[in-house]
């Protein structure tokens, strides 16, 4: 089959207003729109600008009016706690109904926000939902962030109210959300008005008189006062109206609230489930990521919801729950057409799976393809995959601020030819372009910053949370006219783009955005430490792991060894688990310019055994020598 992507493309190009107002018209719109585009509204344009509409309305209601009430909406398979549950169109309108209902009697409005604290469970869902009916902003905040950290989105976001679970389950232990919430809430300025907490049955947590709330009781009062004919209505809100706040890790400590807005982000997944995903209303999508990061806001809730697909809602890891065969149990038993998946979970399968056995145990008729993303996809990843499932593995790319990919092979237009180690070429929307450091576009094949010429499209940032001058100087002070990604790579002459990794102190660990910046605030937090330097080091199963390398300050007269094992508990304990900070090492000099600057590129290099030109800027060669024997002696 010829792709359609070129034709589709051009259609963009010629005419990018008219391509995304005729998407739009796959959506119900309380007042549809007559504008695509204002540019002189936001910080660089707003899309629909005249628009209105209610997102739950579109993932939820509208499929049970037409008829999908008896399909399924979501299907909760989790193998760590041996249970599942499928829910129906139908049944998701009902739960969804009742804790709007809920959150509306706490006072909950429009443009109020919720946190969103809770593991992979359906309440998570209905939680997302039931803010979107409302007109109110959801903010989830990924269960395996620390007190801490969940305390920074807490005093920036200011929530009205705090929706959270007993606990979590990861292999290995029960993580208990409830003590990190409540030390959370001790630790921020802003105190939220009432938390409502969803008792699991591993796990019941305590709760604080007058201040927390059990989940099921309100339920039950809610569904009652529905079935005596009380109303949970969706509230029109404007496309421009946002829909949620997500928080992302940037270069210093104090994380970045990426807006995203109700009508571009509507149109721009259902747009790209189909025609990336080739997925559509009643077939089923598995995203195997987590609903605390955008690919699980985009692929897990809101794109096969707004589509009228079924979405598969995984509690468990790609391996050791209780095999590497997991992820395709799953797809055969629920007939997935596609499985989206970070290529870190495909290095751990492949790792207890190496000849691809696992695959053959199970019907997979139904699978279709493989989408990678998250980070690089490395082509012996894909090359095991290929050959192991037989289907197309297709990587793409995107950010948590673009929404949906940039770049991709669109499946759902017909494949273009696979470059392995490329994530294919742009999306519509995206006018991805390669600079040099004075922001002039670069010949094919010569690297340089990747950046897309404003206006992104629907379903991109439009800024961050209060913070039109930091979205300014973050992404669109650099190169004028863009938006820069911070990923560095090239185009090839067909158009096909390469990401080389970031420019900036994000690491990719496990598929997980992390801040090298923030794990550097964290140590040197510790009394003993003078100065620090996290560099992501190269990790065959993580991609990446983070390591650090400190200086003692004189005389601090603690044993080394100890000191380590400090630092990798404070940063567990004010960033989390999920940082896998898990090395560090006590130096006695950290090498840098004559100007200060600490040469991270250099000490990045040397740990993962890569060859590199020492600055001629250094102000201490020896300190090199240093990092080099006690990396050696590691
Ligand atoms: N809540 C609480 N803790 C969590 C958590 C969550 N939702 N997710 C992870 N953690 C904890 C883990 O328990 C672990 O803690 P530990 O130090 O006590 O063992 C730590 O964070 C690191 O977890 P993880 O990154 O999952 O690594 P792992 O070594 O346990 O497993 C993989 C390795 C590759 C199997 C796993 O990283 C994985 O499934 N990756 C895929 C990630 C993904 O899909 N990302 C989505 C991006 S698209
Ligand atoms: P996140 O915001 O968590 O989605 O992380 C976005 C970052 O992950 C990007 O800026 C890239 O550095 C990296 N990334 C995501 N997908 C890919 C990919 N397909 N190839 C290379 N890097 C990727």
């Amino acid at each position: 089959m010829t792709s359609r992507y070129q034709d589709i493309h051009a259609a963009w190009r010629s005419d990018p207003f008219g391509f995304w107002l005729e998407a739009a018209k796959g959506l119900d719109w309380t007042t549809p729109p007559t504008t695509a585009f204002d540019a002189g509204a936001g910080v660089y344009g707003r899309w629909f600008p005249d628009g209105e509409l209610n997102t739950c309305h579109n993932a939820v209601d509208r499929h049970v009016a037409s008829g999908r009430g008896e399909q399924a909406a979501i299907i909760h398979d989790s193998p760590v706690t041996g249970t599942g549950r499928t829910i129906t169109y139908g049944e998701l309108l009902a739960e969804v109904k009742a804790l709007a209902l809920t959150l509306t009697e706490f006072g909950v409005g429009k443009g109020d926000r919720v946190i969103v604290y809770m593991p992979m469970i359906p309440e998570a869902i209905f939680a997302m939902l039931a803010c979107a009916r409302i007109g109110a902003i959801h903010s989830v905040v990924f269960g395996g962030f620390a007190a801490k950290e969940l305390a920074a989105r807490i005093d920036d976001a200011v929530p009205k109210l705090i929706l959270s679970a007993s606990c979590g389950i990861e292999p290995a232990r029960k993580v208990e959300y409830k003590p990190l919430l409540d030390k959370a809430i001790e630790l921020a300025a802003h105190k939220p008005d009432a938390v409502i907490l969803k008792q699991r049955p591993q796990l019941t947590a305590s709760l604080v008189e007058g201040r927390d709330f059990d989940w099921e009781a309100l339920r039950g009062k809610a569904m009652a006062k529905l079935e005596a004919g009380a109303q949970s209505p969706c509230v029109p809100v404007k496309a421009t109206d946002p829909l949620y706040v997500l928080y992302t890790s940037g270069t210093t400590g104090k994380p970045k609230g990426v807006v995203r807005d109700n009508g571009g982000h509507a149109v721009s997944l259902h747009w790209s489930l189909k025609n990336i995903f080739d997925t559509d209303a009643g077939e089923t999508f598995f995203c195997a990521s987590d609903v605390g990061w955008v690919v699980g806001h985009c692929y897990i809730v809101y794109a096969p919801l707004i589509r009228g697909a079924t979405s598969i809602l995984f509690e468990g890891k790609p391996i050791g729950t209780p095999d590497a065969g997991t992820y395709w149990r799953v797809v055969a038993e629920h007939g997935a057409k596609v499985l989206f998946t970070a290529p870190t979970a495909i290095r751990g399968i492949r790792k207890e799976d190496p000849d691809g056995e696992m695959p053959k145990r199970y019907d997979l008729s139904k699978f279709s393809a493989l989408f990678l993303a998250g980070e690089r996809a490395d082509p012996e990843t894909i090359i095991w995959a290929e050959k192991a499932l037989d289907r197309p593995v297709i990587d793409h790319w995107w950010q948590t601020e673009s929404g949906w990919p940039m770049a991709a092979n669109p499946l759902g237009l017909g494949l273009l030819p696979i470059k392995r180690g490329s994530p294919t070429v742009a999306m519509p929307g995206f006018d991805i372009t390669i600079l040099d450091p004075m922001g002039t576009p670069v010949a094919a094949n010569e690297m340089g910053a990747i950046a897309v010429k404003l206006p992104l499209p629907p379903g991109a940032l439009p800024t961050l949370w209060n913070a039109d001058d930091r979205f300014r100087e973050s992404y669109l002070t650099e190169f004028p006219g863009y938006y820069s990604t911070s990923d560095a790579g090239f185009l090839d002459e067909d158009g096909y783009l390469y990401v080389m990794g970031r420019t900036d102190d994000v690491i990719n660990v496990a598929g997980h955005r992390l801040s090298t910046g923030e794990m550097e605030e964290a140590v040197g937090s510790h009394p003993a430490v003078a100065e620090c330097a996290v560099i992501g080091m190269h990790d065959d199963l993580k991609g990446e792991i983070p390591c650090g390398f400190v200086v003692l300050k004189k005389g601090a007269g603690l044993d080394r060894r100890e000191i380590e094992a400090d630092l990798v508990r404070i940063v567990r304990e004010q960033i989390g688990p999920v940082a896998a900070f898990r090395q560090v090492l006590v130096v006695d000099r950290l090498p840098k310019t004559r100007s200060g600057k600490i040469l991270r590129r250099t000490i990045k290099a040397i740990v993962d055994d890569k060859p590199f030109d020492v600055p001629a800027t250094i102000e201490d060669p020896a300190a090199l020598d240093e990092i080099r024997a006690i990396v050696a002696s590691r």
